[in-house]
């Protein structure tokens, strides 16, 4: 108690001299540095750092000639650090910042399209200046994407999992030239696993969940996530897939190319996914054809059934489904809910890194919905 009530008077004593640096922007402001136990008071808006003298200086001239890309608003306000670019994928091409001041200067601004009003009053200030691109940020199906009028043509690149898209996203296998001849599959002790956070029948999930009902009649399917109470922890989620030999990777709804983290995971895991979505034809335009199971290439959820029990007896067969490893190999996607967009944002940030080209993006909602 007194150690905590010292540390807040701490704390205030130290937002004050903070802020009476600041002000003055004397070299007591330099030199200070708040005690290791007491949390920085005051965190700065990103713009009021850039702004200072300190941070000026350290822009090197590089940095300056990347283009900008402003980052409009936050999807569903899941915040990180513009720096996990470069940790995560090596992206650092553009100067990402979510600072409004910088508006008139950035080379293009991604808006999400989730947070769009439907009288699109909190868009960007018309008329944009002639440089700027603007990035229709939007990664759901189409089973889940509101029609906002009014956006057919605003904008210069769509960004979604669409392969067509002017930014595809999506985490590709990579190959690799020198085979790897060390990858052991991981240990199992569960047969069938499903992990379920959205079970909303608005979402598209009906056809899954049928399929499933189905399924369970003739298999045993170890069910976890939120909408089945078993909650996987973040530091859970790839052990969990690891110790399933075959995983369900249902999509919630059914569409070309909307192929996600669903097959991913289990890839990455060393399980194989059973998956159910597009045609097993646009799956392999990502995933070679021997890595996974497609519901349609049985006649019925019975069959497919009996074809995994019977798997699970014969070694050999199962084995082969992890050839594709020698050759390829697969990146973990993000797993936590906060890291959801840190891929798409990325992504657009290489995309205008290396494109300066003029573009409009017509009709966004024909090209998306037919
Ligand atoms: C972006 O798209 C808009 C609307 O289609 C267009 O008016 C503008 O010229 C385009 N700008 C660039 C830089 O591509």
């Amino acid at each position: 108690m007194t150690s905590s009530t010292k540390g807040s008077s701490l704390c205030r004593l130290g937002l004050i001299v903070t802020l009476g640096g600041i002000i003055s922007l004397s070299v007591t402001f330099f030199l200070y540095s708040p005690p290791k136990n007491c949390p920085l008071p005051l965190p700065l808006p990103r713009h009021e750092q850039n702004k200072s003298p300190e941070s000026k200086s350290s822009v090197t001239d590089a940095e300056e000639d990347k283009p900008v890309l402003l980052l409009w608003v936050w999807p569903e306000n899941y915040r990180f650090d513009f720096s996990d670019c470069k940790k995560f994928y090596n992206i650092d091409g553009c100067h990402l910042t979510d600072d409004r001041s910088l508006t008139s200067n950035a080379d293009a601004v991604l808006i999400f399209h989730k947070a769009i009003r439907w009288d699109l009053t909190n868009l960007p200030p018309s008329p944009r200046p002639p440089f700027q691109k603007w990035i229709w940020l939007h990664v759901e199906s189409p089973t889940n994407t509101h029609k906002i009028p009014g956006l057919e043509n605003l904008f210069n690149l769509t960004l979604s999992y669409r392969h067509d898209a002017d930014i595809p996203v999506r985490l590709k296998l990579k190959t690799r030239k020198k085979p790897d001849e060390e990858f052991v599959i991981p240990k199992k002790d569960k047969l069938v696993c499903w992990i379920v956070s959205n079970n909303a029948p608005s979402t598209g999930v009906g056809t899954r969940n049928e399929y499933y009902r189905e399924l369970s009649k003739y298999i045993q399917v170890n069910m976890f996530g939120k909408a089945y109470a078993r909650f996987l922890g973040y530091e859970e989620y790839y052990p969990t897939l690891a110790s399933c030999k075959f995983y369900l990777s249902f999509e919630n709804s059914v569409h070309k190319d909307y192929i996600t983290e669903k097959i991913n995971g289990p890839l990455a895991a060393g399980t194989v996914p059973v998956v159910l979505g597009p045609p097993r034809k646009n799956y392999e335009n990502f995933v070679p054809g021997d890595a996974f199971i497609h519901v349609n290439d049985f006649p019925d959820a019975k069959s497919l059934a009996e074809y995994l029990l019977q798997l699970d007896k014969d070694e050999e067969a199962y084995r082969r489904f992890f050839n594709w490893r020698k050759y390829l190999s697969p990146t973990p996607h993000l797993i936590q809910q906060t890291q959801e967009f840190i891929l798409a944002i990325c992504t657009a940030c290489d995309h205008i890194a290396r494109h300066r080209e003029y573009k409009e993006a017509h009709d966004i909602y024909e090209w998306y919905f037919n």
